[in-house]
């Protein structure tokens, strides 16, 4: 094996990236209930609507995460990532734009080294999240007015 090949990824590696992905679904469930309903200004209802589709659809995937990681042997996360709060109703928009770009390039990390471990549903699982994480991206840039960023992936 070339010595610059990258060394494989471990079933722990991927339930401690696992566990960081959860305390990011439960940052975004708690950000997605707040804003959703402090979110003030007739220009923002329509958003407004859409973050508390998306506060479901955290929670959805909370759930998900959680099932592989005790799958896989570990104890799932309890410990949302903090939250910022706002008064300015772009504010709060910006911070979901940055964590959903974040979640998103962690996300595509996490599929590597699901579909490196052999975990292919666990892939297939994250994959369908993805999926909703980008229209969420894309909800949050459309409102804001900015072209959706590209999130990359996570090292
Ligand atoms: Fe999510
Ligand atoms: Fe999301």
């Amino acid at each position: 094996m070339p010595i610059a090949e990258k060394s494989k990824v471990t079933r722990k590696q991927l339930i401690d990236g696992l566990n960081d992905d959860l305390s990011r679904e439960y940052q975004a469930i708690i950000s997605y209930v707040n804003y959703s309903q402090v979110l003030k200004g007739a220009a923002y209802m329509n958003i407004a609507d859409e973050l508390a589709v998306h506060a479901k659809e955290e929670l959805t995937h909370a759930l998900k995460i959680d099932n592989h990681v005790d799958y896989l042997g570990g104890m799932p996360s309890v410990t949302p990532k903090s939250v910022k709060t706002s008064d300015k109703a772009e504010d709060m928009l910006k911070f979901d734009l940055a964590n959903e770009k974040e979640t998103i390039r962690q996300y595509r990390r996490r599929v590597r080294q699901a579909d490196e471990l052999n975990e292919f549903a666990i892939a297939e699982s994250l994959r369908g999240i993805l999926v909703e994480e980008q229209d969420h991206l894309i909800a949050l840039a459309t409102a804001l007015g900015v072209d959706p960023p590209d999130a990359g992936i996570a090292d």
